[in-house]
């Protein structure tokens, strides 16, 4: 769940869908109670929504009972996110969500599929027609189970695409894309988040520099946090 906003954050939502076109279609990993597959459903053509846990995935299987543009698999997105990526011409929005979360969800045992869901896309995907969102991005510390924001940064990179932090959202795109965002951005928050490009650079650095990926990450989520905080007084 995310720090900030609960579920797709939505500026990001509305940037995605305005930047992918009506024909796109959503990729979530990390179903839980199906709240943010609803919201994608009715904002993208159609949802994939990959859920590990038997119980959330059979409560939102009947959930969206009958909803013809939203499939729930149940399994672990490191196995079914291959079969759920839409045809390469197809544009596409990914949110990916899945991980341990406590209670009764599924990881107890695996806490992070994010390595294997980006290795998935930088195979199968282009850049030009893909974002991908990674949630909770002040959890990728390197610590047992989780990979380092670095980690992710570099398969991003390896997709092709760009990434800025937005609150506690990792966002990948095309560097022109990531322009539009600046701009929605602005144009929806009552308060300016001046993290945005000193996060970019940092992150960048994450992407490309080994070995000092712990020590940057916590300067960007350090730095993340303070900036935004500080937007945030009134
Ligand atoms: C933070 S919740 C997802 C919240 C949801 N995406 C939303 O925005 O409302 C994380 C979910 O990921 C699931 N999960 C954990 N590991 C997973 C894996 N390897 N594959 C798929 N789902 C997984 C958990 O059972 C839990 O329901």
């Amino acid at each position: 769940m995310g720090y900030f906003w609960q579920g797709v954050p939505t500026p990001l939502l509305r940037w995605a869908v305005e930047t992918l076109g009506p024909d796109s279609v959503a990729v979530e990993s990390g179903t839980y109670k199906g709240d943010s597959a609803a919201l994608l459903a009715e904002n993208f053509r159609s949802v994939v929504t990959i859920e590990r846990s038997h119980q959330f995935a059979r409560a939102a299987q009947t959930r969206f009972h009958g909803r013809t543009n939203i499939t729930v698999l149940h399994g672990s997105s490191a196995d079914l996110l291959e079969e759920a990526l839409p045809d390469k011409d197809r544009a596409a929005f990914f949110w990916l969500d899945a991980h341990y979360s406590g209670g009764q969800t599924a990881g107890a045992d695996y806490l992070c599929p994010a390595v294997e869901e980006l290795t998935v896309i930088s195979a199968h995907r282009s850049a030009h027609n893909t974002i991908v969102l990674v949630d909770d991005a002040r959890s990728f510390l390197p610590s047992e189970g989780w990979p380092s924001i670095g980690d992710l940064c570099r398969l991003l990179d390896r997709s092709g695409l760009d990434v800025v932090l937005v609150d506690d959202v990792l966002v990948g795109a095309q560097r022109d894309a990531l322009r539009g965002l600046h701009e929605h951005l602005g144009q929806t928050r009552t308060t300016q988040v001046p993290s945005l490009f000193p996060v970019y650079g940092l992150t960048h650095v994450a992407a490309r520099t080994r070995n000092v990926s712990y020590r940057v990450a916590t300067r960007i989520l350090t730095k993340a946090k303070v900036m935004t905080m500080r937007s945030r007084r009134p």
